[in-house]
Formats: C-alpha cells, sequence, structure tokens
C-alpha cells in the first residue's frame, strides 16, 4: 500500500480539487483507493456524498486513529490511500505529511503560492519525506511567462511534476456532480492531464522503498503547529 498527501499551507491551491481527480485516475488504472480527508471542512467527505458510489470510499479520519486506521487498510488491501489535507500549517498537516510516502505540494503559478510552498517544503524535509510540487490552475495556453517562472522556481526547490494542470471548467464540474474529471469527460483534455499525473505519480512512489506502515511515527509536534488547536470533532474511522 502506498499513501499520497495533498499538502501546502495555501489554501485553495487545489489540493482537495487534485485528490479526487488522481483518486478517480489511480481508480481506473485499477487501484484500490480510499480516501481519508483530514481537513475539518470535510470537503472531499460531501464530494464523496454526491458520488453516491462505494467504488472509493471516504472517510474523515481524528488524528489519533490515522496510524491504525492505515494498518487497518493496509490489511483490507488498499492499494492507494489519498489524503487531502487542510490549508495551513497545523498539527492536522504535520500528521498528513507524517503518514505520507509522497508528499505533493501544489501551487497556482503566482509567488503567494510559491512563497507558501517554500514554507511547506521546509516542514516537509523536516518529516525527512519524499515531495514533489505541482503547478495547477495554469492558464491553459501555457506559453506564459508566470507559469515558465513559476514552474522553474518549483523545479529548483525540490522537483516539478508532470503535467502542468491547466484551469479547466471540468474539474469544477466534475466535483460538482461528485466525480473525477476522467468520468465527466473520458475524452477529454482535463481526463488526460489525470491520467498523465497518476502516471507520473506511480512512477515516483516506484522509487520510494515501501515503509511499514506500523512503523510509521507518530505526527511529531512542530513549533509552528498551533497549540492548543482543537481536533476535529469527527466520527470514528470504520477503517480504524
Ligand atoms: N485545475 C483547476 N481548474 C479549475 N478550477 C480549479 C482547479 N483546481 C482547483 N480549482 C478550483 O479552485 C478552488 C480551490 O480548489 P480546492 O478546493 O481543491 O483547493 P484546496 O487547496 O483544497 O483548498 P483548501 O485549502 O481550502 O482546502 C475550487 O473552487 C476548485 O474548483
Ligand atoms: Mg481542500
Amino acid at each position: 500500500m502506498r499513501t499520497i498527501a495533498f499538502v501546502t499551507q495555501k489554501g485553495g491551491a487545489g489540493k482537495s480539487t487534485l485528490a479526487s481527480n488522481i483518486a478517480v485516475a489511480a481508480s481506473e488504472a485499477g487501484e484500490k483507493v480510499f480516501i481519508i480527508d483530514l481537513d475539518p471542512l470535510q470537503s472531499l467527505v460531501k464530494w464523496s456524498k454526491v458520488r453516491g458510489e462505494s467504488d472509493i470510499a471516504v472517510e474523515h479520519v481524528p488524528l489519533a486513529k490515522l496510524p491504525r486506521a492505515l494498518e487497518a487498510l493496509e490489511k483490507k488491501g488498499v492499494t492507494l490511500v489519498v489524503i487531502d489535507a487542510p490549508g495551513q500549517d497545523s498539527e492536522v498537516s504535520c500528521a498528513a505529511i507524517h503518514a505520507a510516502d509522497l508528499c505533493i505540494v501544489p501551487a497556482r503559478p503566482n509567488v503567494f503560492d510559491l512563497w507558501a510552498s517554500e514554507a511547506t517544503r521546509v516542514r516537509v524535509k523536516e518529516a525527512g519525506k519524499e515531495y514533489v510540487f505541482l503547478l495547477n490552475q495554469c492558464p491553459p495556453a501555457q506559453q506564459n511567462a508566470r507559469v515558465e517562472q513559476g514552474a522553474k522556481a518549483l523545479q529548483a526547490m525540490g522537483g516539478l511534476l508532470a503535467p502542468l494542470v491547466s484551469a479547466r471548467v471540468d474539474y469544477q464540474e466534475a466535483a460538482r456532480h461528485g466525480l473525477g474529471a476522467a468520468e465527466l469527460n473520458p475524452y477529454g483534455v482535463a481526463a488526460a492531464e489525470m491520467q498523465e499525473l497518476w502516471a507520473s505519480v506511480k512512477r515516483r512512489l516506484k522509487k520510494i522503498p515501501a515503509a511499514r506502515v506500523e512503523a510509521r511515527p507518530a505526527p511529531a509536534k512542530t513549533e509552528s503547529a498551533r497549540p492548543g488547536r482543537p481536533k476535529p470533532a469527527a466520527k470514528a474511522a470504520k477503517a480504524a
């Protein structure tokens, strides 16, 4: 079982959109996918309710239950866990980073997102985790100086996933219907983008040695984790 986490301290960079879309693309490619929604806003739990299908389970897991939930998922034969983290530096995003084999840090091509990416990179490096950046919501005509500059900056910070993900209505429409772009419009460009993205992630995962889930360390409290931040009130993880 491999675990990927979408993390960045910047809200709105596309974590939930990309997490749901890659989950669908990976599922269509034969993976047994489980989404753990760690965001107290539970965007993907809501997405799953609209979806109504049981092919990709989505669950909000309280932090304390995360290690046991991962252990249980591995025993159940899940092959890919996709974690959606909240858009802030917190105990929760720290736990997402620690649980992941690969942290994917999405950023839009603007300086605020790039600065936030650097801050997230520090957190991921502190945790000793593998990471890669992803440029999201690029203008569809990608020959754009802002996109080029963003791509170069992220490449220099540690690596950029292919492809660059464009801003497309299909992603927003798919979310509205509880779908991935690959299901909304299977022959569309967004669908192809997500299939290519999953292929890139899979290649990266192959290079990362598998860690036994039981051996994963408990999430460390970092200096910037907000003290006294209330734990999300969530139902018990069915998976645990
Ligand atoms: N590639 C894209 N094309 C078009 N719209 C997109 C794309 N990626 C994200 N969006 C839109 O941008 C908004 C923010 O995306 P999303 O909710 O996935 O970000 P997030 O990082 O999960 O935010 P938060 O930190 O608040 O959880 C949403 O309205 C989503 O539909
Ligand atoms: Mg989100």
